[in-house]
């Protein structure tokens, strides 16, 4: 009896009653199915011979052994109420199913009818109990994402403290180390996804597909190592808001050595959307890098804008470079859409994380070989942009604007 009393408290079962109740209806369940299986000791579901018109799609065999844990009995109970409820389920099925085709359903959904369709998804955890509307209490409406090594856990600590629980939170990790996060509380409301050595743009490309993202109004795209003393996260999308930026990111600390003019933090200045960079760096003062530019490191995308990004990502360029100069292309006027943040503002630590995950090669150092491909990767990029451009605007029989020269 002490065990038992073990067993039921490591069940989190704290009322006496309760407990009894429990024990009794368990004990009287066990006596039933232990006599039902002498009675019936070969009864099988799928010997059952039950009219194959009543359960039309499923496969029974499959239902057998999914909930082999029920008794026999027990799952039969479930058909037959289930039979009771829908009695017009035989009916239903004598319709011809052939005839639905409806070409407006998402590409290879045409046979189903539209009200059955689920075309977009999202990171919400759910219960595995009671009712699925009852299952969320909020529905985060930010996803923020980080590409992470365990190494960097203190810094991701404390920019996750800087989302509110109205963010869904997405780890990618890097270096095959998830269990060790689970020191962390929020850790728990997660979302892990471990694959070794890729890129934040490799993940970005797999797992947050636009239809899969659909309900966040906002998507955060960050590294693992920036500073975030001075960032709120509700405060900076009040900003977003009110300057209808589509695409942007926090300014950076000045201190360090920055690439580029567009991305410091100004003192005394909510946004700003454009900048001067260093003499004969712009063509065209409202294209990058001195407007409609943002870096990769910490962007911020508005969902219609992601929902373009995402096309635009290479399934093989992991690294990213040069995507910042073509994401003007995915909103209109760019120079006032996209935009730095200058009144919640970050510090690049310059951790080169990644970089290290690399591999040595004749000599040199693995993050050399790394910065190589980078370097490489952004060429191909503006390539393949350039010749995609051209043929679309000769298959259109147009001459190109100027302004695509970038
Ligand atoms: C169902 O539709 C198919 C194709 O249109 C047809 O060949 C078949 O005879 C139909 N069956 C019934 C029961 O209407
Ligand atoms: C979460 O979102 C709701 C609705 O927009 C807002 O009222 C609330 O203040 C937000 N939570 C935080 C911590 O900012
Ligand atoms: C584009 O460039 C060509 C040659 O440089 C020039 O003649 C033309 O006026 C330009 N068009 C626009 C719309 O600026």
């Amino acid at each position: 009896m002490s065990k038992m009393g073990n067993l039921v408290r490591s069940g989190n079962i704290r009322k006496p009653n309760e407990t009894m109740r429990l024990i009794i209806t368990t004990f009287v369940g066990i006596v039933f199915g232990f006599l039902l299986g002498i009675s019936f000791p070969t009864l099988s579901l799928t010997k059952m011979n039950l009219p194959s018109s009543l359960l039309p799609s499923i496969d029974l065999t499959y239902i057998e052994d999914k909930y082999s844990s029920l008794s026999t009995q027990a799952l039969y109970d479930a058909w037959s109420s289930l039979k009771g409820n829908k009695g017009s389920s035989t009916q239903l099925h004598k319709f011809n199913d052939s005839k639905i085709w409806v070409p407006t359903n998402p590409r290879g959904a045409e046979r189903l009818p539209p009200g059955i369709i689920e075309s977009e998804s999202d990171f919400y955890l759910r219960r595995l109990w009671g009712l699925p509307s009852e299952d969320l209490t909020i529905k985060p409406r930010y996803l923020v994402t980080f590409t992470v090594g365990y190494d960097q856990k203190n810094n991701i600590n404390a920019a996750v403290k800087k989302f509110s629980e109205n963010f869904t939170i997405v780890l990618f990790h890097y270096d095959g180390r998830t269990s060790e996060w689970e020191e962390f509380e929020w850790s728990k409301r997660a979302i892990h996804v471990s694959v070794q050595k890729q890129t934040k743009w490799w993940y970005a490309k797999r797992f947050l597909h636009p239809d899969i993202v659909a309900p966040y109004d906002y998507i955060f795209m960050w590294d693992e190592d920036l500073g975030v003393e001075h960032f709120d996260a509700e405060e900076y999308l009040k900003l977003v808001r009110k300057h209808g930026l589509e695409i942007s990111q926090p300014g950076l600390e000045p201190n360090k050595g920055l690439t580029w003019q567009m991305t410091k933090k100004r003192d005394n200045s909510e946004v700003h959307k454009v900048t001067e960079e260093r003499p004969g760096w712009c063509s065209d003062p409202h294209l990058p890098p001195c407007a409609a530019f943002v870096e990769i490191m910490a962007t911020v995308f508005s969902r219609d804008a992601w929902r373009c990004v995402w096309y635009m990502i290479q399934n093989d360029l992991v690294h990213g470079w040069g995507l910042d100069f073509a994401l003007r292309k995915c909103v209109e006027p760019a120079h006032e859409r996209i935009g730095v943040v200058d009144s919640q503002w970050i510090v690049h630590q310059g951790v080169p994380s990644l970089g290290n995950q690399g591999q040595a090669e004749s000599g040199k150092a693995p993050w050399e070989g790394v910065r190589q491909r980078c370097r490489k990767e952004w060429t191909m990029f503006q390539d393949r942009i350039a010749t995609a451009e051209k043929a679309y605007f000769e298959a259109m029989g147009i001459d190109p604007p100027n302004s695509t020269a970038r």
